[in-house]
């Protein structure tokens, strides 16, 4: 098979090394992909979000399967477009995306189909949030843009002057553009966070590996949320227990709901939760495979990735047999300093081979340019080294070897990724 990979960042590095070691796959194409991926995978110039510019690619191509790994063009129909043109994809159509494009359609849902996610008020009036906050008096207060906002759509505040602050930024302002002309306003959850990727093809749901994201920019959980600093798996917070819970809660209800909305979901269902002293709540769907989340769960996979995308497009997905290597795998994202506020671009970096690599560990790319035989930082997020191992210590060791390895002029990157997690061990 002839496989096209939409996107350019780590996630969609370690789709394509994972489907790599398919003996189905004969060729992997990525767009836009990245100096990284391109040392793999040959990379084209078309922007994710350009819908015809990729179905042309995928004709061009003679691609037999398209993945579409990024949340915006999922939302914005590019699967719909791909299969219109007979051609297999992974990923929801337009219909079901709407499950992470809207935060209000997902919240909506889960209160209709009772699956447990926090209280909330719908608003597109800031002077009537601004009456509900004060009326309310309770802080933290979670403010969320309605639509996508590159991860940066969610305010804790602290207090009424921070709360009032976002809720005027967000509607009046228009800080993240239409996707927060409606914000939802929802109860302060409390406990650790847990995310699950999941397999579905509308009928079965084969959740993956738990793993743990470290969303803050510092250590301690200190500094702006970023897109991901880093990730560990398994997620020692996902316990046996919690698993069956959120399978009857949460798994199976969420893709009923959908099937009963006319929606149904096929490609990975992402479940953001949280596991608080009242049991498992739902903090946000993603409508694909998270990142860096898929740099520690795909390595762990023990079966054909190719497979499985397969029989999700063809809804056979209870035939195949998944399974998991029992290792433990750590990630340590090294981004621009600056990030994700502003960064420099274009730094040469040191210390990796000529396909980007460092020895006992894979470095998947995230924001990086291939010129002359060397690379460069290209992003904000640049490479995540990543390991697995026999348990979280040694992966984590192994990562954090390879990270010493690797320099760019003001590369950041935490210091305490698994920390949380192996104090759960304990
Ligand atoms: P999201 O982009 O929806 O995943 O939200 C970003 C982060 O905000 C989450 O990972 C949580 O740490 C936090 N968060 C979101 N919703 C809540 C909530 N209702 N209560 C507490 N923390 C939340
Ligand atoms: N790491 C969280 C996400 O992909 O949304």
């Amino acid at each position: 098979m002839k496989i096209l990979v939409v996107g350019g960042g780590g996630r969609e590095h370690a789709i394509i090394m994972k489907l790599a070691e398919s003996k189905r796959v004969k060729k992997l194409y990525c767009a836009p992909g990245n100096g990284g991926i391109s040392r793999y995978a040959e990379c084209f110039d078309v922007k994710a979000t350009d819908i015809v510019g990729m179905v042309d690619l995928a004709k061009k191509l003679s691609a037999d399967m398209v993945v579409v790994a990024p949340d915006d063009p999922l939302v914005l129909g590019m699967v719909d477009a791909l299969n219109a043109e007979g051609i297999m994809t992974f990923g929801p159509d337009k219909a079901a995306a709407a499950i992470e494009g809207s935060k209000v359609f997902s919240k909506e849902l889960m209160k209709k189909y009772g699956i447990p996610t926090a209280a909330y008020e719908v608003f597109t009036d800031s002077a009537a949030a601004v009456e509900y906050l004060k009326k309310q008096n309770s802080y933290p207060a979670v403010i969320k843009a309605d639509g996508l906002a590159l991860g940066k759509g969610v305010i804790i505040a602290q207090n009424e002057e921070e709360a009032v602050n976002a809720v005027h930024e967000m509607i009046d302002n228009r800080k993240f553009g239409e996707s927060s002309a409606r914000i939802v306003i929802e109860e302060y959850l409390t406990g650790p966070e847990v995310s699950v990727l999941s397999f579905t093809d509308g009928k079965t749901v084969v959740p993956m590996i738990s793993s743990m994201d470290h969303k803050r920019a510092y250590d301690n959980d200190e500094g702006l949320n970023t897109g991901g600093m880093g990730t560990v798996a398994p997620n020692p917070y996902y316990t046996e227990e919690v698993a069956k819970e959120c399978m009857e809660k949460i798994f199976l209800p969420t893709v009923k709901a959908m099937n009963a909305e006319g929606r149904t979901f096929k490609g990975c269902l992402y479940f953001g939760l949280m596991i608080t002293p009242k049991g498992a709540r739902v903090i946000e769907y993603n409508c694909r495979f998270g990142d860096p989340e898929t740099q520690v769960v795909l390595p762990l996979l023990d079966s054909d990735l190719c497979d499985i995308f397969e029989a999700v497009y063809n809804g056979t997905l209870s035939d195949i047999d998944i399974k998991w290597k029992n290792e433990a795998c750590a990630c340590i994202v090294m981004a621009s300093g600056g990030y994700p506020l502003s960064y420099p671009k274009g730094l040469e970096m040191h210390g990796m081979d000529d396909k980007g690599q460092v020895d006992n560990v894979f470095v998947y790319h995230a924001g990086t340019k291939y010129e002359n035989g060397k690379f460069y930082t290209n992003g904000g997020r640049v490479i995540g080294v990543t390991a697995s191992g026999t348990d979280l210590p040694s992966a984590l060791e192994k990562a954090y070897g390879a990270v010493e390895k690797i320099s760019f002029e003001n590369a950041h990157y935490r210091k305490d990724i698994g920390k949380k997690a192996l104090a759960a061990l304990k």
